[in-house]
């Protein structure tokens, strides 16, 4: 579906700054034309995101930022039809600097600002590449969120689960952060994972209810098991670093894969859906394409450049306008 406050051949501007990342994409009839993304690296040393500190990266960022995508699309401020901007959920400092920018930008070029949500841009990128074949199931994974969502149709979705705690990106960004290996860990316990023994050790799921996840008991569980084998062995984290990381990733993994058959066994679908930061991680980006495999499901995952933050995704949903009440009309 195109949205109805644009033509349908359309030029459109997306802006991304929820997070800690300033992206922004140009999309042209349908067609991803620019991606550029500027990640923060002051964060590194703190461990996490500082919100403060990503508002005011973002201001500097952002102009050029859009600059840049305007110039590897090939297209100037008044050829575009419309701008797409993250609205929410995300870091509030973080988003009005987006938000400011977009409105800005498009009242003085007379063109419609859509609001776009940072989830379903998420959901939204899988279409960039990908022709769907709906009812699809969809696992959403993320630094804040961890959802599954069945897709009916583009426009109709029903949330089956969710955390009830933290996000499995945070389990991941807290588990590199117990372990002393930096910010966002996801990316690091991967890299380290891959030499490691994932069979090392075990981490216990949480019970949870229907189709929800819980990934608080995990981190504590990391972080007593990690204290204990110090008391007995000081070098315990340094000589087995890539086994913990092993062990740790695939019982991440396991847990979110449990509600995935979990939610095939109620739910009908004829396709598999990966999306959100966490979808970059290789070994859940394999385990996702057995389970299609195995219960003959179509399995859609983003490249890796539309897995983390970008602002791709919100071109693509502000062009096929899922959240009209969010449209901000100038
Ligand atoms: O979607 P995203 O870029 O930002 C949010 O909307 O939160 O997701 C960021 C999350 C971080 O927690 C990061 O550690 C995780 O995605 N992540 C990964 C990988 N790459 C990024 N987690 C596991 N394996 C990866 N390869
Ligand atoms: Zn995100």
């Amino acid at each position: 579906m195109t949205n109805p406050l644009l033509k349908s051949t359309s030029t459109i501007l997306g802006i991304e700054s929820s997070c800690d990342d300033t992206s922004a994409s140009v999309i042209q009839n349908g067609e991803i034309r620019s991606n550029i993304i500027s990640s923060q690296e002051i964060h590194r040393k703190y461990g996490g995101v500082v919100p403060e500190l990503a508002s005011r990266a973002h201001q500097s960022h952002i102009i050029p930022v859009i600059n840049e995508a305007l110039e590897t699309a090939k297209v100037s401020k008044k050829d575009l039809d419309a701008i797409a901007v993250t609205q929410g959920p995300g870091l509030m400092g973080s988003l009005i600097v987006g938000l400011n920018t977009a409105k800005g930008l498009a009242m003085s070029l007379g063109i419609p600002l859509i609001g776009v949500n940072h989830l379903r841009a998420h959901v939204s990128a899988l279409q960039i590449e990908n022709k769907i074949e709906y009812p699809m199931l969809c696992l959403l994974v993320s630094g804040g969120h961890t959802q599954l969502i069945l897709q009916h149709n583009e426009n109709d979705a029903e949330i089956m689960g969710s955390t009830i705690d933290d996000a499995v990106g945070e389990a991941f960004d807290k588990g590199s952060k117990i372990m002393g290996l930096g910010y966002p860990g996801g990316p690091v316990i991967a890299k380290l994972a891959e030499k490691g023994n994932r069979d090392f050790h075990t981490f216990p799921d949480s019970q949870t209810k229907d189709l929800d996840f819980s990934f608080s008991g995990i981190k504590t569980s990391l972080l007593y098991w990690l204290r204990k084998e110090l008391e007995i062995n000081s070098e315990f984290l340094n000589e087995y670093r890539e086994d913990i990381c092993a062990s740790y990733e695939k019982s991440l993994v396991n847990m979110l894969l449990k509600r995935v058959k979990k939610a095939l066994k109620i739910h009908n679908v004829k396709s598999l859906g990966l999306v959100g930061g966490v979808s970059a991680n290789r070994l859940l980006r394999n385990e996702m394409k057995e389970m299609g495999n195995r219960h003959n499901l179509q399995v859609y995952i983003p490249s890796f450049e539309y897995c983390t933050d970008n602002a791709a995704m919100i071109a693509k949903a502000g062009e096929q306008n899922h959240t009209p009440e969010l449209n901000l009309y100038l």
